[in-house]
């Protein structure tokens, strides 16, 4: 015996709206995650940067860089100005990817109070302003974190 058509068509669409739903709805929480709910969702020193190393993503990195304005302070190519330097051996919470996302998306006066501290002096020392609310996405966070490793590699 043989499914009837219509029945095997309205499974077939059934099925294939379930499966798009399901790809958009991992797809939603994967990209739109904020900074802040990443940060609030991870244990302290366990974020981790999917885009580590990641040459192409530096690059996208760097243009949500100077379009969040971070360069207003740290310069086009991270060389510091107002702000210290990103690209100088100095660090002043610590060089690791999960203490810089905290750091850009918190700023350094929310970093201070949950309990970082000043382990780099740099000659420019002042607050660093929060960018939870100019940097939308967990996903460009990382890909400014990753262009600012760039900086680093050689
Ligand atoms: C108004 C100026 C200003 C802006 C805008 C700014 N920063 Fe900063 N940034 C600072 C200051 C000042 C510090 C030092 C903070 C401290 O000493 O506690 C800092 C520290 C840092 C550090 C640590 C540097 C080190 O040597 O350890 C990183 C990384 C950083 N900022 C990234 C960014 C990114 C990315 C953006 C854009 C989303 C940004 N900053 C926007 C002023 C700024």
């Amino acid at each position: 015996m043989t499914m009837p058509a219509a029945t095997l068509r309205a499974a077939l669409t059934t099925a294939v709206a379930v499966s798009i739903l399901a790809a958009s709805a991992a797809g939603h929480d994967a990209e739109a995650q904020s900074p802040l709910e990443a940060i609030e969702s991870t244990e302290k020193g366990e974020l981790k940067n999917p885009h580590s190393g990641d040459a192409g993503a530096a690059e996208e990195g760097h243009k949500l860089y100077m379009a969040a304005g971070c360069n207003g302070c740290h310069g086009g190519t991270g060389g510091g100005g107002m702000g210290p330097p990103l690209s100088n051996q100095v660090w002043v919470y610590g060089d690791d990817d999960d203490t810089l996302f905290r750091l850009i998306t918190l700023g350094s006066d929310d970093l201070q109070a949950a309990g970082y501290r000043r382990i780099g002096t740099e000659a420019v020392v002042g607050p660093m302003p929060h960018a939870k609310d100019i940097v939308k996405s967990a996903d460009d966070m990382w890909k400014i974190v990753t262009w600012i490793k760039s900086l680093h590699e050689n």
